[in-house]
């Protein structure tokens, strides 16, 4: 009999999301004529750009040409991708070579994948609420985490304690679930905090393109002193609306190096290659060309205008919390809006009483963590009829 990975004993039963969706099944099994508006998980509604289009489409053609033919890609992601978004990161000021960066399928994968070159007994450091996957994925690992409250008291923007050590932190910026935002001199704070821990952070900036405000850090390479402390995660999801298409990317600096047990240096961009070019056959040629023109001036243009209408849909669904004297958090620079829950409802009471009375599903703030108890989430990546209907549905209420 294997021995098996008892680790998952300690795991929820089911992931976040996994669990929601069963619920409104459920639901939905039951009341078949309900109609069900869904601002859970943010899930993108809009089609992909005409130029992503384009380029999806001239993929698929070169692979039916002996001379354009793609077998086995490169690992890390095909030079021309890999260029572009060396190029995306200098129009915002950053100097990021391209064999920092490597291509995968998202986000989620490689926040989760990256705990591979970490060893065990290492102290680590997650806000919560958080993404469920850097929990969950340390879980699985069998380590301890330590969390760190992030609160309305601290706009849900957490800052390290001096008298806490860590090896590895998490940071979400903007934030999910919470829509907070940190400003360059607070990440500069855990940027001078890892430096003196000798700590990495790995920071997800999945949500960076919804940074409206230019004085807002949209990576942490904008940090003096980053590039020897941190790892960054980014995501074509949100973007460009890849959540289905899946493409993402991941930068390891070649100045992030650590010394081992032995004394030898290791450099984590060639722990990360290794682990790629062992575990991941990269991501298909044709996702790649269809990425490549999310960074082109009309491709962008075209994301931008759906980043828009996200942005107006998080302004409808603030505006009417405002209107009900709900404090709420996040909903500019993030797709997410972050609210209490009314009446003393606890999370989970909340969801129920929203799926049963008027039909809308959210995302409960405790499945983020013990902060979110009395905290749920919505989305702006719904359509805007669905959305405008949502708050009509919710004005109704209490
Ligand atoms: C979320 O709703 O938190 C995200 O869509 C999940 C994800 O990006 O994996």
């Amino acid at each position: 009999m294997p021995k098996l990975n008892e680790n998952y004993l300690n795991l929820q039963d089911s992931y976040l999301f996994a669990k929601i969706n069963q619920k409104v099944t459920a639901y939905s099994k039951e009341h078949p004529d309900h109609k069900i508006i869904r601002l859970g998980i943010g899930d993108v509604t809009l089609p992909l750009g005409s130029h992503i289009i384009d380029e999806l489409h001239a993929g698929v053609d070169a692979l039916g040409s002996a001379d354009s033919f793609k077998g086995y890609g490169p690992e890390q992601g095909y030079e021309f991708l890999r260029n572009a978004i060396v190029e995306y990161y200098a129009e915002h000021g950053v100097s990021i070579a391209a064999d920092e960066i490597f291509i995968s399928d998202g986000a989620k994968s490689d926040t989760g994948n990256i705990t591979d070159l970490f060893a065990q007994d290492n102290v680590i450091l997650i806000p919560d609420p958080v993404y469920p996957v850097y929990v969950d994925t340390n879980i699985m690992n069998g380590r301890n985490i330590t969390y760190i409250d992030a609160n309305a008291e601290n706009n849900f923007l957490p800052m390290p304690d001096k008298n806490i050590h860590a090896d590895v932190i998490y940071i979400c910026s903007p934030n999910n679930p919470t829509g907070a935002v940190y400003n360059h001199a607070q990440l500069q704070d855990w940027v001078d905090y890892a430096l003196a821990n000798q700590a990495v952070i790995l920071f997800d900036a999945a949500y960076e393109c919804f940074i409206t405000d230019s004085t807002l850090p949209r990576s942490i390479f904008e940090i003096k002193g980053a590039k020897k402390c941190a790892i960054e995660f980014c995501s074509l999801s949100k973007t460009a609306g890849f959540t289905g298409t899946r493409c993402g990317y991941t930068i390891v600096p070649k100045e992030l190096v650590f010394t081992a047990s032995n004394g030898s240096e290791m450099s984590l961009n060639a722990m990360w290659n290794r682990r790629q070019t062992t575990k991941f056959n990269g991501v298909s040629y044709i996702v790649q060309k269809g990425a490549s023109a999310v960074f082109t001036i009309e491709g962008m243009a075209q994301c931008k205008e759906n980043l828009a209408y996200y942005q107006e849909n998080a302004r409808i669904i603030a505006e009417t919390l405002s209107k009900k004297g709900i404090r709420y958090f996040g909903g500019i620079n993030s797709p997410y809006i972050w609210f209490e829950c009314p009446q003393q409802m606890d999370s989970w009471q909340f969801f129920d009483y929203l799926l049963t009375n008027v039909q809308v599903v959210g995302t409960p703030g405790a499945g983020f963590g013990k902060n979110g108890q009395n905290f749920f989430r919505l989305t702006s990546f719904g359509s805007r009829e669905n959305t405008i209907e949502a708050m009509e549905r919710f004005k109704k209420l209490f």
